[in-house]
């Protein structure tokens, strides 16, 4: 391939890749898409003989949900990316403005979530429906947040924020997360969790490169 072809591919290439801070968004819908996925599979499957494996996984899955959303996901979509990509498309506030309803909402149905899964190991099968019930309902609800950000705000924002905009807002995402409320803990311990979890879900440890709108 002669040079110039092969640095306009290159170029080609580079122009289509999504920015970090967009992919680092994709990948952590991916991996909450993989825990919910695994959770229902437990839920159809229920306890069998290994309750205390059972509830344990149960009680990481919820841990995981309830603290990787709140703590670091939802800050980044918030704070960074729906404020810069609403001054260029300020068509977009009512989608915005469900979204952020929903981030607040999906944090007090994990919390109840987390009350019911104990309801039903402590108090047993009379509470188990209400929990199922709940969780299922609660994975259909994140699964459309998800999907209706995949396929409405991140699409939005690789095609009209700028260069400048995404150095602006890759930089806040990769600083430490110091310029993020509450300062979280690093995405690293988020990761061995994903990782522990999805091992003892026996599902595969890998980090999928599919997005949520593949759950189905
Ligand atoms: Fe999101």
């Amino acid at each position: 391939m002669p040079p110039e072809t092969e640095l306009r591919v290159k170029q080609e290439v580079s122009e289509h890749r999504l920015p970090a801070s967009l992919q680092m968004l994709r990948n952590e819908h991916a991996e909450l898409a993989c825990v919910l996925r695994a959770m229902k599979r437990m839920l159809d499957r229920g306890p069998d003989d290994e309750p205390e494996r059972f509830f344990d996984l149960l009680r990481a899955m919820l841990f995981y949900i309830d603290e990787l959303p709140e703590k670091l996901h939802h800050p980044k979509e918030s704070d960074f990316l729906f404020p810069q990509l609403l001054r260029v498309a300020p068509q977009l506030f009512p989608d915005v403005e469900k979204l952020e309803k929903e981030h607040v909402r999906g944090d007090a149905l994990v919390r109840s979530l987390q009350h019911n899964l104990i309801a039903w190991e402590m108090m047993g099968e009379p509470r188990r429906a209400a929990f199922n019930e709940a969780a299922y309902e609660y994975i259909a609800y994140y699964q459309a947040h998800m999907q209706h950000e995949e396929s409405v705000i991140f699409p939005a924002a690789a095609r009209l924020l700028r260069a400048e905009d995404w150095k602006r807002i890759d930089a806040a995402f990769g600083l430490g997360y110091a310029t993020l409320p509450g300062k979280p803990p690093t995405q690293n311990g988020y990761e061995r969790l994903y990782f522990k979890i999805m091992a003892g879900a026996a599902a595969e440890p890998h980090r999928p490169e599919q997005t949520a709108q593949s759950l189905a």
